[in-house]
């Protein structure tokens, strides 16, 4: 099913709709350094089958302190021709889990479950495109990009990051896009400074209609903004921390605004990591542009259910 604004509420986790995710033991069948990330592709049918842009894996990894599975966003699934059935992550090595993930090599078998959250939902207008990306955020909108351009959809984009080595692709980025605008926090590549430094008129000059965006929190916060500022139509891919990724902890929880005003915490692994710029609630969140944290809950704020007892939950036992 392809997910519009209208339908992707059907696409969450364990929905009968045919894109219910899968747990699969998927092979390694590429591994490579791009930049100062690695890509990982994984012979995963069953996810490649099922994935959509901004949609995410969750994988299994091992290791000191590695209990909990870690999210990747799905950067590119191919269904067709020799890589048929193969499913692309891009990452950044920093920590425990990250670290192991380097260490794998080709014929590893990683344990995945996916495809998880809602994905981008593509406009049913005929508009203009702007993708906004930084660091790691950008392989994602690549696989966005492609489905866009088979909608004969206008694509343009802005690729950020703290330094050249960081600019994830430029290559790709050039060759999927109607126009690229790199920016860098040093200005080794592209123009210096930060991807909303240069996003008003990249917006203008491409007669942008919808903006989508995937990277750093802080980044995504000053995007959202931005894009309220200019009236134009933002979808965001988020990247709360996940415990379960499947609904059940809470941990991922985003203050998002309802149509009354009021702010509702939902949970990021079901119902996003996509969300409506303009309804996240960003000054109720953690996530400041460049600050310190902010708990800011001035809003009334819907309670997580109430945890089960342990009757509830054990029974007898
Ligand atoms: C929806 C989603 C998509 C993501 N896509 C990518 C991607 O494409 N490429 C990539 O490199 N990273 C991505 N991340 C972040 C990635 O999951 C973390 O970098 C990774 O879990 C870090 O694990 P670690 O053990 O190496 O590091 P640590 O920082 O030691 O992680 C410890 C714990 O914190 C959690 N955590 C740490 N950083 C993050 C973070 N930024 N977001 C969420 N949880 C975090 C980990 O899951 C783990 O439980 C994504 C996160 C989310 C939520
Ligand atoms: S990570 Fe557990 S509910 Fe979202």
């Amino acid at each position: 099913m392809k997910p519009t604004l209208h339908n992707r509420k059907t696409m969450v986790l364990g929905r009968p709709n045919g894109d219910t995710p899968v747990r699969a033991a998927c092979e390694i069948i590429a591994r490579r350094r791009e930049g100062a990330y690695w890509t990982v592709s994984l012979s995963a049918p069953d996810i490649a089958e099922r994935a959509h842009p901004g949609q995410f894996v969750n994988v299994a990894v091992s290791g000191p302190g590695t209990l909990l599975r870690r999210p990747f966003s799905i950067s590119r699934v191919s269904r067709q021709g020799p890589a048929a059935g193969t499913v692309d992550f891009v990452f950044d090595a920093h920590g425990p889990g990250t670290g192991w993930l380097a260490d794998r090599t080709a014929h590893d078998v990683l344990d995945v479950v996916g495809p998880l959250g809602n994905p981008f939902p593509l406009p049913r207008q005929k508009v203009s495109c702007l993708l906004v990306g930084g660091g790691y955020g950008v392989a994602p909108l690549f696989f966005l990009a492609e489905e866009l351009r088979r909608e004969g959809l206008r694509v343009d984009m802005i690729v950020g990051a703290a330094t050249h080595e960081r600019i994830f692709n430029a290559i790709e980025a050039k060759r999927i896009t109607a126009s690229v605008t790199f920016t860098t926090d040093d200005g080794s590549f592209g123009e210096e400074g930060r991807v909303t430094d240069v996003l008003e008129q990249v917006a203008k000059d491409c007669g942008t209609g919808v903006v989508y965006a995937c990277g750093p929190m802080p980044m995504l916060r000053a995007v959202a903004e931005q894009c309220q500022e200019l009236e134009l139509p933002s979808q965001i891919a988020t990247e709360e921390h996940m415990a379960c990724g499947v609904g059940v902890c809470w941990t991922c929880v985003i203050p998002t605004r309802t149509k009354d005003g009021s702010v509702r915490m939902k949970r990021s692994c079901i119902d996003g990591p996509v969300f409506n710029g303009a309804r996240i609630a960003w000054e109720n969140s953690r996530w400041e542009v460049g600050g310190p944290l902010v708990t800011g809950a001035d809003q009334p704020i819907e309670e997580p259910p109430p945890r089960p007892t342990d009757d509830e939950l054990w029974g007898n036992a």
